[in-house]
């Protein structure tokens, strides 16, 4: 994408560009922290991206190339996957490695970049493109704070369980964690299966991606985290995602937790805490500072969280998320609208109901009172008077609604032009939307 009298094209990565790509995200990311100096856990990972990833392709990147030198002088990063939605397939690509050279700032090469990525995501049928990045900046982009990120308590280092309860760790009917070795990996994602098929929003792994996690990435890449398995007997029951080294803080973060059984969370949260408070000694002992506390990017009602010992309580943070169609992303939940109204007893009375987006409306069609269909329908000029609109919803707002960010009574009351025609519309959107635990961690 070349405009006419430009320095610059827009184009997909190739995997010529790695080394310019390296060295370019090196120098420009997290520079805070490096004293100028060119960022090693930035390189390793930029390097990992472009080759071994298991489901990234160099033209995954999109790159500005500067004509005058053929150099790639800014680009980002598109990290395509299937989350999983209350058991719907939803396609997300997830934006990562913004970065433009510092003497090539001020020609909006982050705007074209995104505009690439949000063209191809319309054409690929990616509906939602996520981000978590600097605060406030990607809301120019589209972007809009929908999914929780973190919220749970900081657990201090002095209030983890000193040892895992119940014995030596090969007595039976007891659970143990400890590091997950590749033979691990059809365990985890058949744990990641069963967890697509709950209730909550998830990033599941396949095993090459498991394996890449466990076994694949560099010794300084920057995400990488280590990935230990709880086992009961012989058996693989659950996970624990822990970072590689302590924050500056002395923090050690936790990514995900996951047990199979529900039932096994009681004793699995006291065993998880009790290996990462062995694991923060051990960094320390290794790091020039001390352990300080485990901090989980887990959602406050996390099992992990609930039935381990009291923290300090922290503020949810979140990720940025866009879509380009709300049609398209109500259209994919079709199945899940579906359920929800079943499990309620609900039917609509009409042959449709019409959803206003304020430039673009979505059509649900009903046989019996079933959801059948959700189409694209001409939007109204004036949906709040137009008497075939049922619902006028912001699109910033569905998306929050979609994704079960926020409840229909909170967007009500933060949005006034989200207008519904009558309480039998607000009852059957407020079923259709409930609040979803995020239990996604950065597939990157
Ligand atoms: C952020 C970044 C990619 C923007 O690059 P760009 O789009 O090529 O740069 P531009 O100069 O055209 O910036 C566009 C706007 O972003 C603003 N901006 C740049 N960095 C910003 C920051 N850290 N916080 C808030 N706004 C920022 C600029 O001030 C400019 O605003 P304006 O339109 O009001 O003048 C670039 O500054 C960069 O590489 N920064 C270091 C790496 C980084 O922080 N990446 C983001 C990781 S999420």
């Amino acid at each position: 994408m070349t405009r006419e009298g430009d320095r610059y094209t827009i184009r997909p990565g190739r995997a010529s560009d790695a080394t310019e790509l390296v060295r370019l995200h090196a120098a420009v990311q997290l520079q805070a922290g490096t004293g100028g100096q060119p960022h090693p856990g930035i390189a390793a990972w930029v390097d990992g991206l472009l080759a071994g990833h298991p489901s990234v392709a160099p033209d995954d990147f999109l790159v500005a190339e500067e004509l005058a030198t053929g150099r790639p002088v800014a680009s980002l990063v598109g990290l395509r996957q299937d989350w999983s939605l209350a058991g719907v397939r939803l396609p997300v690509v997830q934006v990562e490695l913004v970065g433009t050279a510092p003497e090539h700032r001020g020609n909006r090469l982050t705007d074209r970049l995104l505009a690439a990525l949000h063209e191809r995501c319309a054409a690929d049928g990616v509906p939602v493109q996520v981000i978590e990045g600097i605060p406030h900046f990607y809301r120019r982009f589209g972007y809009h704070y929908a999914l929780a990120n973190g919220g749970a308590s900081t657990v201090p280092a002095a209030a983890l369980p000193a040892a895992e309860r119940g014995g030596p760790d090969d007595a039976p009917g007891v659970m143990t964690v400890d590091p997950a070795t590749v033979a691990n990996t059809e365990a985890l994602a058949g744990i990641d299966r069963q967890l697509a098929d709950g209730e909550a929003l998830v990033c599941p792994r396949d095993a090459a991606l498991w394996r890449h996690e466990i076994g694949g990435r560099a010794p300084a890449d920057l995400v990488r985290r280590v990935v230990a398995v709880l086992r009961h007997g012989g058996d693989v029951r659950g996970y624990l995602v822990h970072g590689a080294r302590l924050s500056d803080a002395g923090e050690l973060t936790v990514f995900a937790a996951a047990c199979q059984r529900p039932a096994d969370w009681q004793q699995a949260a006291a065993t998880m805490h009790a290996y990462l408070g062995r694991v923060g000694q051990q960094y320390a002992a290794t790091a020039d500072r001390p352990f300080v506390a485990v901090r989980p990017v887990l959602d406050a009602n996390h099992p992990l969280v609930r039935l381990g010992p009291p923290g300090v309580p922290r503020r949810p943070g979140a990720w940025y998320a866009r879509t380009g169609d709300p049609v398209d992303l109500l259209a994919r939940l079709r199945p899940l609208l579906h359920r929800r109204w079943q499990a309620a007893d609900l039917r609509w009375p009409e042959p449709a109901l019409v959803i206003d987006m304020y430039g673009r409306a979505a059509r649900l069609e009903f046989t019996d009172g079933e959801l059948t269909a959700v189409t694209a329908a001409r939007p109204a000029v004036s949906p709040s008077t137009d008497p075939g609109t049922h619902a006028a919803i912001p699109p910033d707002a569905l998306l929050q609604l979609a994704l079960g960010h926020r409840t229909l009574p909170e967007v009500l009351d933060a949005w006034p032009d989200c207008l519904l025609r009558d309480h039998l519309t607000e009852h059957f959107l407020t079923v259709a939307f409930p609040q979803v635990p995020v239990r996604v961690w950065p597939r990157n």
